[in-house]
């Protein structure tokens, strides 16, 4: 139904194809959208190979053997070569994208900041930017908006503030452009990997990409060299990695990887989040009974006051309705990497070199794993369904040594963002719109997500259940 007007209100798929597509199809798939040349077999057995032009990509789906990728024998690969050739030209090698001792280091000079404590710390500009968005939208009421556009605003609203106290003077309109240039590009890096292209290979797009990073990069540094000038303290993700100095040099960290890093963050700390909230709207238009039930919680928690932070861990149904929305569409739908020696995974063997694949977004439709795979229902995060589920089995934020470090930021995050945008309003999908999935990076709505704000009745306050 990919693309297609749906007479019933099922979420969109990929339909993935029976078999491996034939050379010049899979080239063709891999340019529009890489995630639906992944055949079948990627979404039944539980590790599948692929060939293409005598090379093997690893596809690992089986949560015993994926936890052997990323935890067990995590020191035996490293983050994938198209990662690299996609991310390093504009993020360097900084926190996402390094390996080794580079990325430890990076790592421990961030960690302080996503500690629990820290996080509570972040929720008021959270609610504040959440709030913003409200006021615009209650202003905008019967108006249609582009709903991927408006999170992605309102969660870089909240990066900026909380990792940079403040976006300064970036234009975000500019960067989102760039973005899409750069991601709409993406295809064309992955495909000039599989054959093995020489990097600087250039692709349609490519002129374009460069700019938007320039300019990126500029603005970061300017903001970089203001902040190296004052003497005013911020706790912030800057104050942080300019006071960092590496164990083994005892070196502060360059400018540049300052700026990588401050880059990495903006980048990785926003759309991602966007997407989980853009994909939860969208479920939550099918299925309006679900969204009264959050709306029910969220009046209830909060007493119809103002949300405040100690509401926040209250919200239980809303984060499972966040968390399912993520099993439904990963904003980050697969993980790479490339195995550094040969590996045993069970049975298996991996070859030293061997791309190795997560997919994510098969793994959280398999139906060894999940009954009615392709249903919304929240109350498969309810604690007593996730205690008996296989740890493996749901990993919207990866696992092992790499796992997302903004997890439990992006999670309150998209929780205070939902509760403060569904009180008062209700956003509606354009009837008959159905979202195709696209696979850049990142899980998007090929074409945006339009939805008509609508008025929210005003909800009685029920006693907690
Ligand atoms: C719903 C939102 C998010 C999703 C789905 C998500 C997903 C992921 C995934 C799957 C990884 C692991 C990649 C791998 O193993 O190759 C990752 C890593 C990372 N994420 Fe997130 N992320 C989200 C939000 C955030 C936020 C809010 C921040 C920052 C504030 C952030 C910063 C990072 C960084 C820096 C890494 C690299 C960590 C490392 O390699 O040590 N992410 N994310």
């Amino acid at each position: 139904m990919n693309g297609r007007v749906a007479a019933v209100p099922q979420p969109s798929k990929i339909i993935p194809p029976d078999e491996p597509l034939p050379p010049l199809r899979l080239i063709r798939t891999v340019v529009r959208n890489p995630i639906e040349a992944w055949p079948k077999p990627v979404y039944e057995q539980p590790l599948y190979r692929s060939r293409f032009m005598g090379r093997e990509t690893v596809f690992v789906s089986d949560p015993d053997l994926v936890r052997q990728v990323l935890v067990d024998q995590a020191d035996a690969f490293i983050k994938a070569e198209t990662l690299r050739r996609a991310l390093q030209p504009v993020l360097g090698d900084a926190i996402l994208t390094a390996d080794g001792a580079r990325w430890r280091w990076q790592r421990q000079a961030a960690a302080p900041i996503f500690r629990p404590d820290q996080i509570r710390t972040y929720v008021p500009a959270m609610i504040a930017a959440a709030e913003r968005r409200r006021e615009l939208w209650l202003s905008r009421l019967g108006e249609e908006v582009n709903v991927a556009q408006e999170m992605l605003h309102t969660t870089f609203d909240i990066i900026a503030e909380t990792m940079l106290s403040g976006r300064g003077g970036i234009d975000v309109d500019k960067v989102e452009k760039g973005a899409t240039v750069y991601s709409d590009s993406i295809s064309w890096v992955i495909l000039l990997t599989l054959l093995r292209a020489p990097r600087w290979m250039p692709y349609p797009g490519r002129g374009r990409v460069e700019r938007a990073r320039d300019y990126l990069r500029a603005e970061v540094e300017r903001m970089v060299a203001e902040r190296r000038r004052s003497d005013q303290e911020r706790n912030d993700l800057v104050t942080r990695l300019l006071a960092v100095t590496d164990p083994e040099t005892g070196r502060a960290m360059s400018e540049r990887d300052v700026v990588d890093n401050l880059l990495t963050f903006l980048v990785a700390g926003h759309e991602t989040t966007a997407l989980a909230l853009t994909w939860t709207f969208y479920l939550l238009s099918l299925h309006p009974e679900i969204a009264e039930r959050v709306v029910q919680e969220i009046e209830t928690a909060t007493q119809g006051g103002s949300l405040r932070q100690e509401h926040v861990e209250a919200l239980s149904y809303t984060r499972q309705v966040v968390q399912e929305a993520m099993r439904l569409y990963p904003p980050a739908p697969v993980v790479v990497r490339a195995a550094i020696r040969d590996v045993h995974l069970g049975n298996e063997l991996i070859r030293a070199g061997s791309p190795t694949y997560i997919p994510v977004y098969a793994i959280h439709r398999r139906h060894l794993l999940w009954d009615e795979p392709d249903t919304f229902d929240p109350d498969r995060f309810a604690p007593e369904a996730v205690r008996v589920r296989h740890r493996y089995a749901y990993l919207p934020f990866g696992a092992g040594p790499r796992i997302c470090i903004g997890m439990s930021f992006a999670l309150t995050e998209a929780v205070v963002i939902l509760a403060t945008l569904l009180r008062g309003v209700r956003p509606s999908l354009r009837p008959g719109y159905v979202p195709e999935l696209k696979q850049r990076i990142t899980l998007r709505p090929a074409a945006g997500m339009p939805m008509q704000l609508q008025p929210r009745t005003q909800h009685t306050v029920a006693e907690p259940s």
